[in-house]
């Protein structure tokens, strides 16, 4: 089968269509045939030698696929050869074929072109379990930084449906734009003075949750921007990985840090998480009350440019590679 693979940690030139061995399917187990593939960031750290994969995981890298059901090992139940699926992957992803335990596949949505499918899934599922960890609920206001990304134009969505209001940031005045007709409530040029922005926009009251993409850099002020009883969660570390934080703010307000990443769970939770974007998700999608983000296709021999595409921060919404 095709499969991508890195010549040697480093940029996107190193990204190379190579020979591999078609996966076997063994017990609790399914192939996929991929049909598209989602390009994360975490795929460009991989490129470089900064996130290998955890132990016994393919060392190919790829987070998310979708596309139809090659093989299903022995006592795995529900599923057919030739059914449309999506999977979240510890990696795999860039290539014909690939194994996933069966908890981690799931149908897709109803009406969804599969190949959207793919850009779907892996924020779908870093989403809601996210906002189930810091317990988002009706009612509180939620402030997601870089709502025009693959993440964000996900979140304001889904907070948006759960009864949340909607506090953004983007980068430039069309990804505003963009967070604004996806039902973001108030949207924040994060070049300008954003935690003065939240004061405003919450009465001085802070956000009760905010998902934060840039880790180091914005830990300060996203404490400095939480409400009483707020809860930060750290899902990126796009502007480094150690802070400052200030403990007196956390202890005043009772507030929460806190940091989670989906590729490292155990299988047992990413089938759980898996079951519920299946039942609370792709239901939103399926009505059209969430609605896909933009996304730029590549396919996959043009990799290398679909990874340089991302790097850019250009993009807007999701990349995807198709087979
Ligand atoms: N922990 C997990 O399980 C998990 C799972 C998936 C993703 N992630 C992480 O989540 C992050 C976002 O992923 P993605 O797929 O959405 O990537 P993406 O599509 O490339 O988006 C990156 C986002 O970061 C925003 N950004 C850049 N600089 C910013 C700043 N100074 N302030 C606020 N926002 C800023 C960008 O905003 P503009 O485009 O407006 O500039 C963009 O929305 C990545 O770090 C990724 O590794 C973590």
């Amino acid at each position: 089968m095709r499969t991508i693979t890195v010549t040697e940690p480093g940029g996107p030139e190193n990204l190379a269509v190579a020979d591999a061995a078609r996966p076997t399917a063994g017990p609790g187990q399914i192939v996929i045939r991929v049909v598209a593939a989602g390009v994360n960031r975490a795929d460009l750290l991989q490129r470089q030698g900064h996130y290998p994969p955890p132990p016994g995981t393919s060392e190919v890298i790829g987070l998310e696929v979708s596309g139809t059901v090659d093989q299903v090992g022995a006592d795995v139940t529900g599923w057919t050869v030739g059914d449309a699926c999506a999977a979240i992957l510890a990696g795999g992803g860039y290539a014909e074929y690939v194994l996933v335990p069966a908890g981690q596949v799931i149908a897709p949505p109803r009406g969804v072109d599969l190949v959207s499918v793919a850009g779907l899934v892996e924020v779908a599922a870093t989403v809601v379990s996210n906002f189930d960890h810091v317990h988002l609920s009706a009612g509180e206001t939620v402030l997601v930084h870089g709502g025009a990304g693959g993440i964000g134009t996900f979140a304001l969505q889904y907070a948006r449906a759960l009864g949340a209001r909607v506090l953004t940031t983007a980068g430039s005045a069309e990804k505003l734009a963009l967070c604004r007709e996806l039902g973001a409530d108030v949207a924040i040029d994060y070049h300008d003075d954003w935690p003065a922005a939240v004061r405003d926009a919450t009465g001085g009251r802070g956000a009760d949750v905010i998902l934060d993409v840039m880790g180091a850099k914005y830990l300060e002020a996203n404490v400095a921007s939480l409400a009483t009883d707020g809860r930060l969660v750290v899902i990126g570390l796009q502007g480094g990985r150690k802070g400052t934080l200030d403990l007196n703010l956390l202890l005043t307000r009772r507030a929460t840090v806190t940091a989670t990443s989906l590729r490292g769970r155990p299988v047992e939770q990413k089938a759980a998480i898996c079951a519920a974007v299946a039942e609370r998700v792709w239901p939103l999608v399926e009505s059209g009350e969430i609605r896909l983000a933009p996304e730029t296709r590549f396919p996959l021999e043009a990799v290398a440019e679909a990874h340089r595409r991302l790097e850019s921060g250009e993009n807007t919404g999701k990349v995807i590679l198709t087979l």
